[in-house]
């Protein structure tokens, strides 16, 4: 580590004598992370910008000093047999944010742990500028179960922390020695390097920004439900302008406000931001680049998921010519031997064709990790003129309305993206349409053609015990009439093939388990669809394909999710239930979250016009 540390300086000093190289220190304008929102860039925390160095009369841009830049080299890390990292060396720079994606199991989390000196690696090292406050977001929401929500996000910053804690302390003391008052001094003075009398309107700034109000903050952690946790966890992770942030799948939790203020915190973030993510629309808007962990490497690549996307598909062509020209090459090389070996006059050249086709074999491309699954949902028939007809439902849990008083009518051809904050009232809403729960008041009524299936966002209870494998698990929900091989089909498109498909449904993982209830909705031929978040715990092969197969799908859809771009693709008309009703309209997410920009700021200018 030392060594690493001494390289580094080096290679600084070298950086600063020579003027070929400070090109590389300069983001070019393209990359620049777009500034979105003005407004809500006021309200950011002030600190932000403070490790960045600004040289504004640079004509291409900003010149940005290299201390929060983490560099990996030669890392290598193996579980038993399984290779998961070899001979990963990379360079991760300020202002600049990577999605680092890969299939499941691929070792984004392994690398992240790894990043964060949380984990050694077999071999290989991590540096970073000195002094450089690595920030990751904390995957245990238990941590802190005794401290305040204030508190938990101040502990970000742990040395911030600790002289706030002992200033606190010491100004608590009934009587102030000497010695007290010259301790109190050095405190002050720490703390107001580390920007500790900002730290109160900085917290404030991002649990608000995350949806805690402020009557949550004093509440211990304990107290808070698994979703605020996550919050909170997210505001310690992003609090007192870190050098290098590392979030694991920060979106998990969040509703859309709360992405799309993510989203905006961190395209203004000035430091190096590494993220794992599994929602597409975040990384486009976030990511400058792409890293990418597959062959047990970890490749950078410029510019968004989308642009990575299309450009790794052209790779995954090329490749596939290229390896039907390999195997081609291989036939023929092997229909000659068989022909010649035994003839003399032409058993040098045999020997000589096995040495290439031995060659050609060992040259082969190690295969990807990325699977994607193979998802199509076919109606049996066609929907009639009547869909379904919702009147008057209400519903209360526990004291508290979810809906009052829905009138619904679903059309031929809708597919309709429930949104608003209150993630329960569109779990209960499906519920009731799935027929698994009863309303309080009103009723609900499908058309006659009409067969739904319904996507839960829990799915325990459809798994029971777990003592089933998973054919017998499918051939539940198969027609009595079909055998093995019928359900067998269904778990292979779904990449459960071969042993797989014996596996029992206990080991199954969250991605695993919703993989089987797509299998079973694929199988029942329905054609009204309710899916209840089933991005959840997809990853994004997974999340492509159902995006895809939901577009394809020719009837009528019924759905929540919190993945951006799965509703601003699938859905033509949006339902959004708030404590006052329902706004329904007919048109797609964008145009739809638009209307309401433009809505809102029409208020806004209305009240200011009533204040003149
Ligand atoms: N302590 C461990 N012992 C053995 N295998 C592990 C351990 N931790 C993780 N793995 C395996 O390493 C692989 C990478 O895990 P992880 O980094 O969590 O993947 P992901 O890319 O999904 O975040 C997985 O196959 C996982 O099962
Ligand atoms: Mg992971």
């Amino acid at each position: 580590m030392k060594s690493a540390r001494r390289n580094w300086q080096r290679k600084k000093r070298k950086r600063k004598k020579g003027g070929a190289n400070w090109r590389s220190r300069i983001i070019p304008q393209g990359l620049k992370r777009p500034l979105l929102n003005k407004k809500i860039n006021s309200s950011l925390p002030f600190s932000q910008t403070k490790n960045t160095r600004c040289h504004g009369d640079f004509p291409h841009g900003f010149y940005y000093e290299d201390k929060t830049m983490i560099t990996a080299s030669n890392i290598a890390l193996s579980y038993g047999k399984r290779v998961i990292f070899q001979d990963v060396n990379i360079k991760f720079t300020p202002g600049n944010c990577y999605g680092l994606i890969g299939a499941n199991g691929a070792g984004k989390s392994t690398f992240l742990k790894i990043l964060a000196g949380q984990l050694e690696p077999d071999r290989g090292q991590i540096s970073k500028g000195p002094g450089q406050r690595i920030a990751m977001l904390n995957q245990d929401q238990f941590a802190f179960d005794e401290v305040t929500v204030f508190n938990t996000v101040i502990m970000g910053h742990k040395k911030l922390y600790r002289v706030m804690a002992e200033r606190e302390a010491l100004y608590a003391k009934a009587e102030f020695s000497e010695e007290d008052g010259i301790r109190s001094g050095e405190l002050e003075i720490k703390f107001g390097e580390m920007d500790g009398y900002e730290a109160e309107a900085e917290a404030a700034v991002l649990l608000s920004g995350l949806g805690i109000p402020e009557r949550m903050r004093q509440k211990k952690m304990k107290e808070l439900d698994g979703s605020d946790k996550v919050r909170v966890l997210l505001a310690q992770a992003l609090f007192g302008n870190p050098g290098i942030l590392l979030l694991d799948e920060p979106t998990n939790q969040l509703d859309l406000d709360a992405i799309r203020w993510l989203e905006d915190f961190l395209s203004h973030f000035q430091n190096t931001v590494i993220i794992v993510s599994h929602d597409r629309h975040f990384l486009n808007q976030v990511c400058t680049h792409v890293a990418d962990i597959d062959y047990g490497k970890i490749r950078i690549y410029v510019g968004n998921y989308d642009f990575w996307y299309q450009a790794s598909q052209l790779h995954f062509r090329q490749k596939e010519t290229e390896s039907k020209k390999v195997k081609a090459k291989a036939e023929e090389l092997k229909g000659f031997i068989q022909r010649f070996s035994s003839n003399a006059s032409k058993a040098r050249q045999a020997t000589s064709r096995k040495k290439l086709l031995e060659k050609l074999t060992l040259d082969d491309m190690p295969t990807s990790s990325r699977k994607y699954p193979y998802i199509v949902f076919k109606p049996e028939r066609p929907c009639g003129d009547i869909i379904l007809e919702i009147n008057g439902l209400s519903k209360e849990i526990e004291g508290v309305s979810l809906f009052e008083d829905l009138n619904l009518t679903v059309n031929k051809g809708d597919k309709i993206a429930f949104v608003g904050t209150n993630s329960l009232a569109k779990t209960t809403l499906f519920q009731i349409l799935a027929g698994e729960l009863a309303p309080d008041k009103g009723s609900f009524r499908w058309g006659v053609t009409i067969k739904n299936a319904y996507f839960p966002k829990e799915n325990n209870g459809y798994f029971g015990n777990g003592e089933l494998d998973l054919i017998g698990w499918l051939r539940q929900y198969a027609p009595p009439k079909e055998d093995a091989s019928f359900v067998r089909g269904f778990l292979g498109k779904m990449l459960f093939s071969g042993e797989e498909a014996m596996k029992k449904t206990s080991v199954l993982s969250g991605g695993e388990r919703v993989r089987c209830m797509l299998s079973r909705m694929m199988l029942s031929g329905a054609n009204a669809l309710i899916l209840d978040e089933p991005s959840n715990h997809l990853d994004l092969e997974s999340i492509t394909s159902l995006n895809n197969a939901l577009i394809a799908f020719p009837e009528v859809v019924l759905f929540a999710s919190h993945d951006h771009q799965f509703v601003a693709t699938v859905a033509n008309r949006i339902v959004e239930i708030t404590p006052e009703g329902i706004i329904d309209v007919m048109m797609n997410f964008d145009e739809y979250l638009a209307m309401k920009e433009a809505a809102l700021s029409g208020e806004n200018i209305y009240q200011e016009r009533q204040a003149a």
